[in-house]
């Protein structure tokens, strides 16, 4: 008898993680007597000729600790769901059926879409003409509703950690001020952990209007009281004056953000003058580099062993989630209705304050 088939892609930005999700589902259909077959980046891969690659338990073996994804991805491409952080748009319905029609000439059943929010979002429009879907949340930034964590975020804030503790023994060396960008698109998340890890004295993230007047006497106070090195910590989508800072006037409309710490550093060391040396480091693409943490590798074989059972029990339209301890399956299109973005008055953010950690507001 023929095997059912599922298929799998993922899309957006790579994330560490992404190959241990993909093992996970490889090894978990095996046991169910499914087939699988891996579409090459992102949903680019169901149009195209020759971009469907059959996954066996011999081609996952051991990328569970491997970065990047082995189904290459891309952001960009005829199958865009979402543009920035919420506008919807619909993906021409001619290149939505000559997807739904590859995916039948393949005898794939069901389709997972390991995603964040935009890849999520398009996967919505293919279940709408009648593709069975089961999704996966990846993401570095942690932004994504109805799950308690996406896998990447454990390790890209340790990244991030790891670069500032290195940055540290330079900053005191120079007795600078130090301000450090982080990824995290339209949310505070990766800034906020990060900081909060890595002893930063100050977080600055798009879900708390700063002002250069509190940063300022922030950074006064903080030398006062002995500080003869800082490290603030800044979300690349926190805003100055109101506006966001895009990396290049093209890449506005992707909401590709970059070099807020430009302009902050700038506009700071004139106010400050010659009490004060500032830098900066934008540190990039690095965030979503090298192998994941075990933290990532655990819960993305536990989303990718889920979204078989999810599968298998024909839990079509949903997302596999972490609620507190446990994995669930949460309504996929709620989870996409909106980001989740960082409370300002949660516990965390408290818990900051009472260290004294500013945000510049
Ligand atoms: O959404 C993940 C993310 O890494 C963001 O944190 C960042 O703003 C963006 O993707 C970068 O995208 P790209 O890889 O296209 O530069």
């Amino acid at each position: 008898m023929k095997k059912k088939k599922i298929g799998i892609l993922n899309g957006g930005g790579d994330v560490p993680g992404l190959n241990a999700v993909i093992a996970s589902i490889v090894k978990t259909a095996n046991n169910f007597d499914y087939d699988c077959i891996g579409f090459l980046k992102s949903y680019e891969g169901l149009l195209d000729d020759n971009c469907d690659v059959p996954l066996n338990l011999r081609n996952v073996w051991e990328i569970t600790g491997k970065g990047g994804t082995i189904l290459k991805s891309v952001n960009k491409g005829r199958f865009s769901g979402k543009i920035g952080s919420g506008d919807i748009n619909s993906i021409d319905p001619m290149i939505l059926n000559l997807a739904k029609n590859n995916l039948e000439k393949l005898d794939v059943e069901t389709l997972i879409v390991i995603g964040g929010d935009g890849t999520l979002s398009s996967a919505l429009q293919l279940q709408d003409i009648g593709v069975n879907i089961i999704g996966v949340p990846k993401t570095i930034d942690n932004d994504i509703r109805e799950t308690d964590m996406t896998f990447g975020f454990s390790t890209s804030v340790d990244i991030i950690v790891d670069m500032i503790d290195k940055l540290r023994t330079t900053a005191s060396s120079h007795d600078r001020v130090f301000l450090v960008e982080t990824m995290g698109r339209h949310t505070g998340w990766l800034a906020l952990y990060g900081g909060l890890s890595a002893e930063a004295d100050m977080i600055l993230i798009p879900e708390i209007k700063f002002n250069y007047e509190s940063i300022i006497k922030s950074i006064r106070k903080n030398k006062e009281e002995g500080k003869h090195y800082q490290i603030i910590v800044v979300a690349e989508g926190a805003q100055v004056d109101g506006s966001k800072v895009y990396r290049t006037e093209m890449q506005k409309q992707e909401s590709l953000f970059g070099g807020i710490t430009n302009l902050i550093t700038h506009h700071v060391a004139n106010e400050l003058g010659d009490d004060f040396e500032l830098r900066n480091m934008i540190l990039g693409h690095v965030q979503r580099g090298g192998a994941p943490v075990s933290s990532d590798r655990i819960l993305s074989q536990r989303f990718g062993e889920a979204a078989v059972h999810a599968v298998v029990n024909k839990q079509f339209g949903k997302m596999v989630a972490l609620r507190g301890s446990k994995i669930e399956l949460v309504d996929l299109k709620k989870a996409v209705e909106s980001i989740k973005t960082v409370d300002p008055e949660s516990d965390i953010v408290k818990t900051c304050r009472h260290l004294g950690i500013s945000f510049g507001d």
